[in-house]
C-alpha cells in the first residue's frame, strides 16, 4: 500500500481529487466507482471545482457507487444518491445515464444480479473511492465470519446506526443497506483510501498492520495490489 500522510482534510481532497482529474483527462470514458460518508467530501469538491474551471469532463466518464439504504426513497434526502447528487453529480456535466446506483427497494438478489453485469459491460471499475467505518467496514461490509462476495443485503451494526443516524431528523435510520461486497471491491483496479479523524485510527492500523480477517472487512485491502491511502495525522497516530 502507498501511505501518505497529510495535515488536513483538505490538503487529502485535493491530492486524491487530482489522481481523478488526471486520470479522467488521459481516460474520459473511465469507469469510477465512488463512495459516500463525509470524508470523500474534501475531494468532490475538488473535482467539481476543476469541472467548473473547465479543467475536466465529465461527459464520458460512468459510475457506481458503494452502496445504497433499503426501505428509503432513492429522492429522501439523506439516500446515498441524494448524498451524490448534491456533493457531485449536480457539479458537474456526468450525463445522468452514465450514473448506476444499486437500488435498495426491489429484489436484492435480482439487483446484486444487474448491478455486477452492468459493471462487467462497462469494462469493469477503473478507480474505487473508498472510506472506512470505525468497525472497520468498507462500503457496507460489516465484521463478519467471511468475505462477501458480490452486492447483497446487508443488516446495519449498532455501531454504523450510531454513527450515520445523526444525520436522519425527519425518518428513522434504515436498518438495511444494499451494499457491493468485497468481491467487487477488490476487483477495481486502482483503490483510493481515505480516512480522517481519531474516531478511524484502531480501524486504520487494523487494516494496515492487522491480521487479514473480515473481522476486519478493511484487511482485506492488503491483498490488493494497487491501494493508495490518503490518512490525516489523526487517523495515521496509531500506525
Ligand atoms: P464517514 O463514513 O466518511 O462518514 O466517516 C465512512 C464509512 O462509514 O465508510
Amino acid at each position: 500500500m502507498d501511505i501518505r500522510i497529510f495535515k488536513t482534510e483538505q490538503e487529502i481532497g485535493e491530492a486524491a481529487g487530482k489522481i481523478y482529474v488526471d486520470y479522467i483527462n488521459e481516460n474520459p470514458s473511465c469507469v469510477l466507482g465512488f463512495a459516500t460518508g463525509a470524508t470523500p467530501v474534501p475531494t468532490y469538491t475538488y473535482m467539481a471545482q476543476q469541472c467548473k474551471a473547465g479543467k475536466v469532463s465529465f461527459k464520458d466518464v460512468k459510475t457506481f457507487n458503494l452502496d445504497e439504504y433499503c426501505d428509503l426513497p432513492k429522492e429522501h434526502k439523506n439516500s446515498f444518491y441524494m448524498f451524490m447528487y448534491d456533493n457531485l453529480f449536480s457539479k458537474v456535466d456526468l450525463k445522468p445515464e452514465n450514473i448506476d446506483f444499486l437500488d435498495g427497494n426491489t429484489d436484492p438478489v435480482a439487483e446484486s444480479a444487474r448491478y455486477a453485469k452492468s459493471i462487467e459491460d462497462k469494462g469493469g471499475i477503473d478507480i474505487q473511492l473508498l472510506g472506512i467505518g470505525r468497525n472497520g467496514h468498507i462500503a457496507f461490509n460489516e465484521p463478519a465470519d467471511e468475505f462477501s462476495d458480490e452486492a447483497y443485503k446487508i443488516k446495519l451494526t449498532e455501531s454504523t446506526i450510531e454513527a450515520n443516524s445523526i444525520y436522519f431528523d425527519d425518518v428513522p435510520m434504515p436498518r438495511y443497506a444494499m451494499t457491493m461486497g468485497i468481491g467487487s471491491i477488490m476487483k477495481a483496479r486502482k483503490i483510493i483510501f481515505i480516512a480522517t479523524g481519531k474516531a478511524k485510527a484502531q480501524a486504520v492500523h487494523d487494516m494496515i498492520k492487522g491480521e487479514v480477517t473480515p473481522r476486519c472487512p478493511a484487511s482485506i485491502l492488503q491483498q490488493h495490489p494497487d491501494v493508495t491511502v490518503f490518512l490525516d495525522e489523526d487517523a495515521a497516530s496509531l500506525l
